[in-house]
């Protein structure tokens, strides 16, 4: 039987490759991407089955990749706030024209799902509101913004044959083959690995919302699969129990790691809290068994304690690659 073709835009990022990794056996998978982190050759030779197509979303990509292609994975684009204002036109091109481009060649290619990361962050500050999927959005960022108003345009191309599904993930962590250190707990554990302290900014009583990378990626899958009608456009990807008060946060290093001291930075004080909902996901698929902010961390951990990396190679750093091309 001829498998289903998956394209996956920007598959070769820190969410790509833990999602190739649980893909490539049973799928047709082509990567369109233009290898910021990594080299096409390289993956070429590690993923022998998967097709590799270097280009970039804002001037390459063509109705020609998208044929006989049945499911779109949309993951390419400047993936932070850094990044993002480091020059909001071209983040304005990326994220949000090219998004519309991208979803309108998929439906006039006959594609059927269309799978696009978006973020928490398009909700902005809700104080002590749990915030859920018909809670007002209001992006405060440049990249909030472009993550936002994409999603809005692309919805409005859902129809019977072409379903349009936004994932807006919480704040990723965990390990992936392209690692990225510029993610709040990731950050925190390479500091622990260079035997720094941490940072906690204010009082440590704002929320946040994380989900592990790898349970991102499953989802995404979940979602691949899922062959019923679905009820809803949006979810919000992520598990309750890793709704964490930054300073909770803090004090679970501690207690992994009893060497390690706290220095709360009272003058840089971030008020911007946001707690999330995942009951609609759970509806679905049971995310009660999400992989835990402990076990993400000591994962990172030991894979890096004995390995000599240089922790500041631009690689693992988002701004730092925008910057340099
Ligand atoms: N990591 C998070 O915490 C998080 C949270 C919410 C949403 N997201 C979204 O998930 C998606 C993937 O995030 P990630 O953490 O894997 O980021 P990433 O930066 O590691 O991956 C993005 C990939 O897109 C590619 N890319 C960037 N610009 C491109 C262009 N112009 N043309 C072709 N390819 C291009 C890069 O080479 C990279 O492989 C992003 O859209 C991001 O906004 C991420």
């Amino acid at each position: 039987m001829k498998k289903n073709k998956y394209l996956i835009i920007g598959g070769a990022g820190y969410i790509g490759l833990v999602l190739l990794d649980l893909l490539r056996q049973d799928y047709e998978i082509v990567v369109f991407d233009n290898f910021f982190f990594n080299k096409v050759d390289d993956l070429k030779k590690k993923y022998k089955n998967i097709k590799f197509i270097k280009g970039d979303i804002n001037t390459d990509i063509k109705s020609k990749h998208f044929k006989n292609v049945n499911t779109v994975i949309h993951l390419a684009g400047l993936a932070n706030d850094p990044s993002s204002d480091y020059n909001p036109n071209n983040t304005v091109l990326t994220n949000h024209i090219s998004t519309i481009k991208i979803a309108k060649l998929a439906k006039n290619n006959k594609v059927k799902k269309f799978i696009y990361a978006s973020s928490c962050s398009v909700y902005g500050d809700h104080g002590k509101k749990l915030i859920n999927e018909n809670t007002i959005e209001r992006p405060l960022t440049v990249y909030a913004l472009s993550k936002f108003s994409s999603e809005k345009e692309i919805l409005k191309f859902n129809s019977k044959s072409f379903n349009v599904i936004s994932l807006r993930f919480a704040t990723l962590f965990g390990l992936s083959k392209r690692m990225r250190f510029d993610l709040g707990v990731n950050t925190m554990t390479k500091n622990v690995l260079q035997g720094k302290n941490i940072i906690v900014n204010g009082d440590g009583k704002q929320y946040r919302s994380f989900v592990h990378v790898k349970d991102v990626a499953k989802s995404i899958i979940f979602f691949m699969n899922y062959k019923k009608k679905l009820r809803y456009n949006v979810f919000n990807i992520g598990a309750k129990k890793n709704n964490v008060k930054i300073i909770e946060l803090a004090k679970l290093f501690e207690k992994i790691f009893p060497k390690l001291k706290i220095n709360k930075n009272l003058k840089n004080f971030d008020f911007r809290s946001y707690e999330v909902n995942f009951d609609r996901l759970n509806q679905l698929m049971n995310n009660k068994n999400f992989i835990t902010l402990k076990e993400g961390i000591t994962e990172i951990y030991d894979h890096y304690k004995s390995k000599k990396i240089n922790f500041n190679s631009k690689i693992y750093y988002n701004l730092r690659i925008v910057k340099s091309k």
